[in-house]
């Protein structure tokens, strides 16, 4: 799969088996991460929580689940894994730039996700819910500063990726001439 197959095919997978990935495709994935360019090249006000611990999982899908008033659904899907990206505070960086920052390790760990073949969508919505729990955020082991921005879901799934159908200018344009 060349870098264009692995754009057009991307897809937010929301049905996991449950199963998790290997160490393996998890070094893939979070090379991916490192392999992201950051403003200023400043790696160090970025920072990446590999969350698999079952509790926890369901701790913040509860929450998550809580936060949007719907108490039977699940907003991490049963994925097996959950990538937070947190940020430094807002206050410490330029503008929106973290927020461009972690949207963009985001997506590079989706591509990654995508050639392998492993299920990953991006998640923002839960990302709320964790920030109003101090008891999440005093189990996330955070360095000092670091806020929770964005995150991954990854496991495997039964979706095999294929080129998908991506209209012309769906993202409307103009041009200066
Ligand atoms: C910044 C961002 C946040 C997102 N947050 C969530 C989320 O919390 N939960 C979810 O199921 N999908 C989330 N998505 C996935 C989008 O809903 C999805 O990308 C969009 O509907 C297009 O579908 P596709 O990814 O299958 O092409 C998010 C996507 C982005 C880019």
């Amino acid at each position: 799969m060349n870098t264009f197959e692995a754009i057009c095919s991307r897809k937010s997978v929301r049905n996991y088996t449950g199963e998790g990935v290997s160490s393996e495709e998890l070094d893939k994935i979070l090379k991916a991460a490192d392999a992201a360019p950051i403003e200023m090249g400043q790696y160090e006000s970025m920072h990446l929580t590999v969350i698999t611990n079952k509790e926890l999982l369901d701790e913040i899908d509860g929450a998550g689940a809580k936060m949007f008033g719907k108490p039977n659904i699940h907003p991490l899907y049963g994925a097996p894994v959950f990538i937070l990206v947190s940020t430094k505070s807002q206050a410490e960086t330029i503008g929106n730039v973290a927020y461009s920052n972690a949207a963009i390790v985001v997506q590079n760990m989706a591509l990654q996700a995508t050639e392998l073949g492993i299920g990953a969508c991006h998640i923002w919505g839960v990302v709320a819910a964790i920030n109003s729990s101090p008891d999440i955020i005093s189990k996330l082991n955070l360095p000092e500063g670091f806020i929770p921005c964005c995150g991954i879901i990854l496991g495997k799934t039964d979706y095999e990726y294929k080129l998908r159908y991506i209209p012309s200018e769906r993202i409307a344009r103009n041009a200066i001439e």
